[in-house]
């Protein structure tokens, strides 16, 4: 990772939200995706289960945790929770060595996947942050964001508030977007942490980027 101060800021062929996002967010949200659940992310979601059981705290995910940063301070800010960081990629989850605390656990799994098999089986989360995913910045990419997967209707079935950051405005503008389009009240702002949360946190910070922050709730 690049972590010298000189990161780019995102290039994109997209000069704002992109013109499918309305129609794919009504598509998502109209139907329920039955795209298969892979073996690994069950296997991930009963270490997840079996965690939270030991610790019978309410349930707090951390989506795309990388190297699990956030997840280990946000278990030391709020020891009333069982944090847990998702991450694919083993290599980022295993660049620092404790992968389980008290209140905290890390896990590789597959975030869309496991939001679905989640979502089937009715668990509910009291909080769930998504820092820096992914921004697919090609137009043709759309369905790979967040908010453009077939995923995102369980995503907002899972928890009554979350919190995304990333450092491409355009990304928090869709973002923002299709959570109004779901009856979510968003609210999307650029921020200077007070303390950074993540390694690409301090990556962009340190690049003069602006961070954006939605912080969102369902409509009651
Ligand atoms: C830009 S990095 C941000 C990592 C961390 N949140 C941070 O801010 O330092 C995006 C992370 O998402 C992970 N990732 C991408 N797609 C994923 C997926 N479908 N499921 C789980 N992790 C994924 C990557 O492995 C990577 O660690």
């Amino acid at each position: 990772m690049n972590s010298t101060g000189n990161s780019k800021p995102v290039s994109t062929n997209q000069n704002g939200i992109h013109k499918d996002l309305d129609a794919i967010v009504r598509k998502h949200c109209a139907h329920e995706d039955r795209t298969p659940i892979p073996t690994f992310v069950e296997d991930s979601l009963d270490l997840i289960t079996q965690k939270h059981r030991e610790t019978a705290r309410p349930l707090w995910l951390d989506s795309f945790c990388g190297t699990g940063m956030s997840t280990r301070l946000l278990a030391s800010a709020h020891p009333d929770y069982l944090i847990v960081g998702v991450d694919q990629s083993t290599h980022r989850l295993a660049a620092e060595p404790q992968t389980e605390g008290d209140n905290f656990l890390l896990v590789r799994s597959d975030c869309e996947s496991l939001w679905r098999l989640m979502a089937r089986q009715k668990i509910k989360l009291a909080h769930h942050t998504l820092f820096y995913p992914n921004p697919w910045p090609k137009a043709a990419h759309l369905k790979r964001r967040v908010h453009g997967n077939a995923s995102f209707q369980a995503l907002l079935a899972l928890s009554d508030q979350l919190e995304l950051r990333t450092n491409w405005n355009i990304y928090a503008s869709e973002f923002d977007y299709a959570l109004t389009l779901s009856n979510w009240i968003s609210q999307r702002q650029p921020i200077t942490p007070s303390q950074v949360l993540t390694r690409f946190e301090a990556k962009y910070s340190r690049s003069g980027h602006t961070l954006w922050q939605i912080k969102a709730h369902r409509q009651s």
